[in-house]
């Protein structure tokens, strides 16, 4: 046996693990937090409720229950079932993966392929990166960039079985895949016996009418695959659940996709628990989805708010709707640790250096929404005032 020299490639730190470990240095009084996207907003009461009951089920015999199903209970599949279909995207139950989140999602996948060529945009979001070079797999950059609006397309793309990452709305940009830009996509994947990962974490900041899901475009049950997250918009992330969708159609050298990742699942995982789906499944009640809307609406707003002060302060900030995240070139020709020590030094704003989401992102900064009205409100004068003061 030997080590896996891969981690030695990863080039450092986790973005998000590094700007922890630098904030364990500073004085925490008055800091305001726009870097790694986490919920502030507390779970929404429907939910809460929901979680509740369920618990209490868990503490009488009669209704106590052990393991879970590896891939979910039926009562979250049907619930998450019903809601693609209301967004336009017919799955089946059977299609559908429960697990804890977005990230062990995206890296459960990668068991079901050998020698993968990994497509993935810079920016992006660096789990997608890190995962792949663990594995020592072949990595192939698109840039996401101002010529083709932060939207790399196939056109030229001569590769072909290869394992295609979108996310939309995009991680870090913002940007939102169209409805025939991901038709392209899904042709050039059907085409290429590639497959398509998608990430859908943050669909329910969509407020136009683009996609929310891959499987809204015809043919993409036969080349992707989805992972989604409770995460972003109904206050999971310290709850964790997500789900994997693989339609029963999906194969790949002959092999059901759909079959394997359950085997996988059922070998490796032992599923989400009761309480947790229970909680999860109640996001899809009438009140749980106002509720969770309300928050994405609370976030969004966040966005809105503060990409206005950056472009009062000459920022060049990628005009995005649909997204809690904000990101921008840094200003004075900063490097993005350059303006990121600058606003925690003085302003005490945490934000993230572009760099961690590619390297070719050195001079780039992200900032999130994910903070209380009270701390946008501070967020907001402290901004103005740096940008002033540069
Ligand atoms: C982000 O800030 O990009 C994400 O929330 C971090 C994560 O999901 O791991």
């Amino acid at each position: 046996m030997s080590i896996n020299n891969n981690f030695e490639r990863l080039g450092g730190e986790y973005i998000f693990a590094k700007v922890s470990k630098k904030l364990k240095t500073v004085d925490k009084n008055g800091l305001i937090k726009l870097g790694i996207g986490d919920g502030v907003l507390p779970l929404p009461k429907p939910l809460v409720k929901s979680a509740a009951i369920a618990a209490r089920e868990m503490g009488k015999t009669k209704t106590f229950k052990g393991y879970p199903p590896a891939s979910g209970y039926g009562f979250l599949k049907t619930a998450i079932k019903d809601y693609y279909r209301r967004i336009g995207a017919y799955i089946s139950e059977d299609s559908i993966f429960v697990n804890d989140g977005a990230k062990s999602g995206l890296a459960s996948i990668l068991d079901l392929f050998d020698n993968i060529t990994a497509v993935i945009n810079v920016p992006s979001y660096p789990a997608y990166l890190s995962a792949n070079i663990i594995r020592g797999n072949k990595i192939y950059h698109l840039y996401a960039n101002a010529q083709n609006n932060y939207l790399p397309t196939p056109d030229g793309l001569k590769l072909e079985n290869c394992l295609i990452y979108i996310c939309s709305p995009d991680n870090p940009t913002g940007e939102v895949y169209g409805r025939d830009l991901l038709k392209t996509w899904v042709d050039f994947a059907n085409k290429t016996r590639s497959i398509i990962l998608f990430d859908s974490a943050y669909s329910r900041y969509v407020t136009t009418n683009a996609p929310k899901s891959i499987f809204e475009i015809p043919g993409a049950k036969t080349c992707a695959i989805e992972v989604n997250s409770f995460s972003k918009f109904a206050c999971f992330t310290g709850i964790r659940c997500g789900f994997v969708i693989i339609d029963e159609a999906l194969t790949f050298c002959g092999k059901s996709l759909n079959k394997l990742f359950a085997a996988r699942q059922d070998a490796l995982f032992n599923g989400v628990s009761y309480i947790t789906q229970k909680c999860a499944a109640a996001v899809f009640t009438k009140k749980g989805e106002r509720a969770a809307q309300k928050t994405v609406d609370y976030y969004l707003d966040n966005a809105r708010q503060l990409k206005a002060v950056l472009k009062g302060g000459g920022v060049k900030v990628l005009d995005t709707t649909n997204s809690p995240y904000i990101w921008f070139e840094c200003p004075d020709d900063l490097s993005g640790e350059a303006f990121f020590d600058y606003l925690l030094d003085n302003y005490k704003i945490v934000g993230t250096p572009g760099g961690g989401f590619g390297k070719d992102c050195k001079n780039y900064f992200r900032l999130s929404a994910f903070c209380t009205k009270k701390d946008l409100s501070l967020a907001k004068i402290r901004l103005q005032k740096a940008l002033k003061s540069l």
